[in-house]
Order: C-alpha cells, then structure tokens, then sequence
C-alpha cells in the first residue's frame, strides 16, 4: 500500500506552521516560525500583527517544510489546515493558503480542529487505544476529551471561566514577567515552596474546571501583603499557584479516567509542556498500571503543525474533506 503523506498547516494563534505527516504518525518535517519575540512587549498576541506575519512567513514555511522533508506537491495525499478556533485573522491565512495549494495542485483539502490537533499531537509517539481521555490544556482551552474511537471527540468537562494556560499568563503577568508566562512560573515554582494557602475549585466533583478564583487570590495575596508591608517570596506565590492548578488537574482527569474506564489517558496543549503537571501525572498514573499515560515531548505540546497533520491523517481516511468554500472559525466546537 501507497504511503499517506499529509501538509499540515497551522496559523491559529502566533506561530506559523507547516509540516510533512507520513501515515498518520511519521513526522518528515515540522517546521515552526514563532511570532513570540514580536508580541512579547504588548503583553500578549496582538491578533492584527498575528495576521500580518502569518503572511509574511506562511508561503515560505510551507516551501521549507516540503523541502525538509524531501517531497514537492505532487506526493502531498491531502492538505491539513487548521479552521478553528483561533484568532479569525490569523486562521483566515493558513486557510487560504491551504486553499490555494489544494486549488492549485488539485490536492484534497481537510479543515482540522485545533484542539484535535492538540490530542493527535499524542499519535505521533504512540498509537491510540481505546477509549482514551485526552486533559488538553492550553492558551485558550482546558477540557477533558473522551475518545471512544479514531476522530471522534465528546468534551465532558471544560473550565467555565479563564483556561489554565490564561491563568498562567496572567499570574505570571502580576508577578512581572514578560508574555508567555507559563514557562517561568512554572521554572519559578521549583525554586520555591507551596507554603500559601489558595483555593482549589473541585466544584462539586463535576469533570469542569475554574481558574479564575485561583488567579484572583493569588493577586489578593500580593496586593494584601504590599498594604501590610510584608514580603512574600514570589517562588512561594508560584509553588502554591502551580501546586493547585496541578492538583485539581490530576484528581479530575484521574477520576474521568476510572469513571469511563480508559484504556490511555493522553497529555495535550501548551500547558502540557509544564514540568510539575507531567511529573505528577505521571506519578498518579503510576498507580494505575491499567492506564497508559501518554505524554509528548514538550516541542509537540506547544503549537505546531506535525499535530494538525496527525489529526487531518485520521480526518482524511475518514472520508472528511472541505471544499474551497472553507472558512477560519474562531468559535469552531470540536
Ligand atoms: O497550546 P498553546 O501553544 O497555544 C494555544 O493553543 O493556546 O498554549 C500556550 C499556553 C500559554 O498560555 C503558555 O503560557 C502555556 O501554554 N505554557 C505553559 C508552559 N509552557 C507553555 N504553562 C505552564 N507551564 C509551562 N511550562
Ligand atoms: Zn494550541
């Protein structure tokens, strides 16, 4: 049998993306331009310089990733984009990019969505079971995804207010640090110890989340210890935000995982490039030996375009095709 080769294209929020997917799980190229230098000093992406380097970078990411990866456009089987959710501007240019390949070179084309990206991230490392849990947390979304087979997604839990990846970057924020903050709270939170108190939102033992009570008490601590004069060490401040984020992750997605009777629990989104989070989930799942826990390298876990291929393979086989009509959907529901 013929080998699948998939472009995946992705341009929903601040790196531009193009990758070469063989048979769904063999990366041939990924190549990333990252915007992150360029929004760093307003704070956070600024979606209408997003769209104005997605097009400066876009035609000459997707040339480097078919060169990487030792193929021209007459071996691509489908071309992947990623149609939402996103910023619209920053979607609408990998989707007419997508377009105009597949128009062009008569190639198939498959709008993929981001967070099924995300989740596929996982297959590229190793090959799925059944039904399996994926915990995404990211930028813009923590949900907990049940799979019951290949590109079926059912949300049965998502936060109900900021995303984990948001609270994040706005703790990190308060506590000065540049734009995306994750990162260093969490370096931050290993020098220091979870000796504050801060709130965990169990919510009644339902599979959803909430994060901005956590935020909101963890800039209270600091304001309320700037009135009274006292230090706190920010190290501490970090440890105790992340230990709380971690824990309701871990006990949620370890609960969904017994209740539904998984056979793999899959890590995905930026979030799950965090040190904390995948040392204690790999602990809990330790426990469980039933359980196989999947975690991809943390170049998988922020975006790129290898995970869209992945996704836009399985989509394509499938049966799914878009037609030239595709459109960027920035409320896109999985
Ligand atoms: O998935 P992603 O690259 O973009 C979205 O689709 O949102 O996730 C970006 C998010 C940012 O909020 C960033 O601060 C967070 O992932 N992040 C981290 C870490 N690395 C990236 N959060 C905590 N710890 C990290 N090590
Ligand atoms: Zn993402």
């Amino acid at each position: 049998k013929k080998d699948q080769i998939i472009l995946g294209i992705e341009t929903s929020c601040d790196e531009t993306a193009a990758a070469v997917i063989k048979n769904g799980t063999e990366i041939l190229s990924n190549v990333i331009s990252s915007q992150i230098e360029s929004h760093k000093r307003f704070g956070g992406v600024v979606p209408e310089i997003a769209s104005r380097m997605h097009v400066e970078q876009i035609t000459l990411v997707i040339e480097e990733a078919l060169l990487q990866a030792d193929v021209t456009y007459k071996d691509i089987d489908a071309v992947a984009v990623t149609e939402g959710p996103g910023l619209v501007g920053a979607l609408l240019i990998g989707v007419n990019a997508a377009k105009a390949v597949a128009f062009a070179h008569g190639i198939p084309l498959v709008g993929v969505h981001h967070i099924a990206g995300h989740i596929y991230a996982n297959r590229l490392i190793q090959e799925m079971k059944f039904p399996a849990l994926s915990l995404v947390v990211s930028g813009g979304h923590t949900e907990l995804i049940l799979l019951k087979e290949h590109g079926s997604f059912k949300v049965i839990g998502e936060t109900r207010d900021d995303a984990a990846g948001e609270a994040y970057d706005k703790v990190a924020r308060t506590l000065n640090f540049p734009y995306p903050g994750g990162p260093h709270i969490d370096r931050l939170a290993h020098e220091g110890k979870p000796s504050i108190n801060l709130p965990r939102a169990w919510l009644n033992g339902s599979y959803d989340f909430s994060f901005s009570g956590l935020k909101s008490s963890v800039i209270n601590t600091l304001h309320n210890a700037e009135q009274r004069g006292e230090t706190i060490e920010p190290a501490d401040l970090a440890a105790s935000f992340q230990a709380s984020v971690i824990e309701v992750l871990v006990t949620k997605t370890l609960k969904a995982a017994e209740d539904f009777n998984v056979k793999q629990v899959m890590l995905a989104g930026g979030v799950a490039a965090n040190k904390g989070l995948r040392a204690a989930l790999t602990e809990a799942f330790t426990a469980v030996p039933d359980i196989e826990l999947v975690i991809p390298p943390l170049s998988l876990c922020t975006d790129n375009a290898a995970m869209i291929g992945a996704a836009g393979s399985i989509l394509f086989e499938k049966g799914k095709r878009s037609d030239l009509a595709l459109n960027g959907n920035p409320g896109l529901d999985i």
